[in-house]
C-alpha cells in the first residue's frame, strides 16, 4: 500500500492537500506539523481523508515536530483513535502501557522505531522487542549510510515474512531511496510518498507522481523482477522513466530502479539471488564491475568497460551499449569509414568510441585534458593522441565530446575553444543533459551538423532493454517520456 503523507502545518492547507490526493491508499496525517492542533480540527482532518488514515504525532527525538508534552502527544493519539482514525503510529520508544491501550483499539496500531542518523546493527533486537507487543504492523525505518544498510532491512523483512508478522521497513537517505520500492516487493506493507517535492517527511522520500507515474508501484508485486542503473551518483538519470514507461507498454512485470552503490561487491554478492533481469552500470562502477560477474561479451570485453549487466541462468555477464548506441547515433548523420574522427576525452564513454570508431574504419585521434590518459589509450587501440588545444590544428571530419564538460549544472562550459570547432563538420556531444549542449550550439553557428547525447541514450537503452527482456523496446515512447521529463523538469 502506498501513503500520502500530509506534512501541512495549517489546517486550511492539509485540507487542501488531502483534496488533491488520488492515487493513495492511505493517508498519513502528520499531525505534529499543524499548528495549534485541537479536537476540532483533528476531527475535521481525519473526516475529510475520504481514504483509510494513519494518525503520526511524532515527538522531535524519532524526527518529528511536536513540541508539547509527552501527556499530550498521547492525548492527540487517543483522541485520533476515538475519532475513528484507521491506523495509529506509536513509537516503541513511548510507555509500554499506553502502547499496549492503543494496540488493544479497533484502530491497527503500527509500533515504530526510527533512526535519522544510521542502520544500527542491533535490528534484529529492536524486531524482537517491538514484535513481543504483538501490534498489527511493526515499522522500523533506519537511515542508510552505504547501500549495504538496505540489505540489513531487507534480512529483517525476511524474518518477518517467515514468521507471518506484518512489517514496515526501508531505509531513508540518497543510499537507500531504492528501498522505498524494494521493500515494498520483499514483503514491507507501506511504504510513503510525499504529494509533491518539497513536502517531504523523510530524506529522499519519493514523491506521489514518482511511485505512481515513474515507478508503477501499484502494479508492483512479490513476482516483479527487478532491474536497475548501479552508479554513484544517480540522482539525476533519466533511466527509470525511459525503462519503466517500456515494461508498462509492455505489460511487463519488472520494475527499474536507481542504486546508488558505494560498496559493489558487496553489492552484487547480496542483490545476485534476488528476483533480477540485470543492470545498467554507470560512473564509477563501469571497469570494476568487471572483477565481480561471471561472463564478459566480446565487444565489451575489446573495450574494457562494461555498461550493461544481464542474468543468464544465475549469471552475470558484461555487455556494453554504449558503443553500439554510440555508432548508431553517428551513423544516422555520417558515414564513419576513413573518416577523421577527433574524440574529446580519455575516460569510459572514450574507451567505447574510439573502440567502435576504429571497427568502422575511421582514423581517430584522441584529445584529453590530461594528456597522459590520452597517450595510454591510444596506445591501446592504436591511434594518435595530443592535447585539448590540439584541435585547431587538426583537419577532422567529425569531432566527438566524451567529456563531461557541459553537463549541468555547468552547462555554460566548452571542452575546447570556440575558434576550433570547424565549419560544416559532424560535431555529436555525448553529454545529454542539457539536450542541447554550448558546443552543439557553437557547432550549429559554424554550419555543422549537430548529433546530441539524447540519440545515444536511446539507442543504447533500447538495446539494453532487448538484452534484459528479449522484446523491442517502444522507441517513441521512451523518446516521448524523456521529452516530458526534460519538459517539467528545471535542468
Ligand atoms: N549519451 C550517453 O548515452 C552517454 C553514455 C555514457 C557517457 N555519457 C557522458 O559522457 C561523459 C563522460 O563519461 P565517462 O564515463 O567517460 O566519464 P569519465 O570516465 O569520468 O571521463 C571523464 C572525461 O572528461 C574529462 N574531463 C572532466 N572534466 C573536465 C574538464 N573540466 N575539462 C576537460 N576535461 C574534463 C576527463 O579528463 P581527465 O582525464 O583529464 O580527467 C575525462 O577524459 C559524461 O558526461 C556522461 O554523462 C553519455
Amino acid at each position: 500500500m502506498i501513503a500520502a503523507v500530509i506534512t501541512e502545518r495549517d489546517e486550511k492547507d492539509a485540507l487542501n492537500a488531502i483534496k488533491k490526493i488520488k492515487d493513495a491508499d492511505l493517508i498519513e496525517l502528520r499531525l505534529d506539523y499543524i499548528k495549534n492542533l485541537d479536537d476540532k480540527k483533528l476531527k475535521n482532518l481525519i473526516k475529510n481523508c475520504r481514504k483509510p488514515v494513519i494518525a503520526t504525532c511524532r515527538k522531535k527525538s524519532e524526527g518529528g515536530f511536536f513540541s508539547g508534552s509527552e501527556n499530550e502527544r498521547i492525548n492527540i493519539l487517543k483522541n485520533a483513535v476515538k475519532l475513528g482514525a484507521d491506523y495509529v503510529d506509536i513509537e516503541y520508544s513511548s510507555d509500554k502501557n499506553v502502547i499496549k491501550d492503543i494496540i488493544k483499539n479497533k484502530t491497527k496500531a503500527i509500533v515504530s522505531c526510527h533512526d535519522f542518523k544510521q542502520t544500527p546493527s542491533n535490528l534484529g533486537d529492536i524486531y524482537n522487542n517491538i514484535k513481543k507487543l504483538n501490534p498489527d504492523l511493526i515499522k522500523i525505518v533506519t537511515y542508510a549510510n552505504s547501500v549495504t544498510d538496505n540489505f540489513k532491512i531487507f534480512d529483517l523483512i525476511k524474518t518477518a515474512n517467515e514468521e507471518n508478522k506484518k512489517i514496515i521497513a526501508f531505509c531513508m537517505g540518497s543510499y537507500g531511496q531504492f528501498s522505498r520500492i524494494l521493500s515494498a516487493i520483499l514483503g514491507s506493507q507501506i511504504t510513503y510518498s510525499s504529494i509533491e517535492e518539497g513536502k517531504e517527511s523523510a530524506d529522499c522520500q519519493l514523491t506521489m507522481n514518482e511511485m505512481v507515474n515513474y515507478y508503477r508501484i501499484k502494479k508492483l508485486n512479490k513476482n516483479t523482477k527487478v532491474v536497475g542503473l548501479i552508479g554513484n551518483p544517480v540522482e539525476h538519470s533519466w533511466s527509470h522513466i525511459i525503462h519503466n514507461s517500456a515494461f508498462d507498454k509492455l505489460n511487463i512485470n519488472a520494475v527499474y530502479l536507481k542504486f546508488q552503490v558505494d560498496k559493489l561487491k558487496k553489492f552484487i554478492e547480496y542483490m545476485k539471488p534476488l528476483n533480477l533481469i540485470g543492470f545498467s552500470v554507470t560512473i564509477p562502477h563501469k571497469v570494476e564491475i568487471m572483477m565481480y560477474i561471471d561472463g564478459l561479451d566480446k565487444q565489451a570485453k575489446g573495450i574494457g568497460a562494461v555498461n550493461t549487466l544481464v542474468v543468464k541462468n544465475g549469471k552475470l555477464i558484461g555487455y556494453n551499449t554504449d558503443c553500439p548506441g554510440a555508432i548508431r547515433a553517428l551513423k544516422q548523420k555520417t558515414e564513419l569509414k576513413n573518416k577523421n574522427a577527433v574524440v574529446l576525452g580519455a575516460g569510459g564513454a572514450a574507451r567505447a568510441m574510439v573502440y567502435g570508431l576504429i571497427e568502422n574504419k575511421s582514423n581517430v585521434t584522441i584529445l584529453n585534458r590530461t594528456v597522459e590518459k590520452a597517450k595510454l589509450l591510444a596506445d591501446y587501440f592504436k591511434c594518435d593522441y595530443g592535447s585539448l588545444d590540439d584541435l585547431k590544428d587538426i583537419d577532422y571530419d567529425i569531432l566527438i565530446n566524451t567529456t563531461s564538460v557541459g553537463m549541468y549544472p555547468k552547462a555554460n562550459e566548452l571542452p575546447i575553444g570556440k575558434n576550433s570547432i570547424k565549419n560544416n563538420k559532424i560535431v555529436f556531444d555525448m553529454v545529454f543533459n542539457p539536450f542541447k549542449t554550448k558546443l552543439l550550439v557553437e557547432a550549429e553557428k559554424r554550419n555543422c551538423t549537430i548529433i546530441n547525447g539524447f540519440e545515444m541514450l536511446i539507442y543504447g537503452a533500447l538495446l539494453q532493454f532487448k538484452l534484459w527482456t528479449g522484446k523491442d523496446a517502444p522507441e517513441q515512447l521512451m523518446r516521448q517520456k524523456v521529452m516530458e521529463f526534460l519538459k517539467n523538469a528545471s535542468h
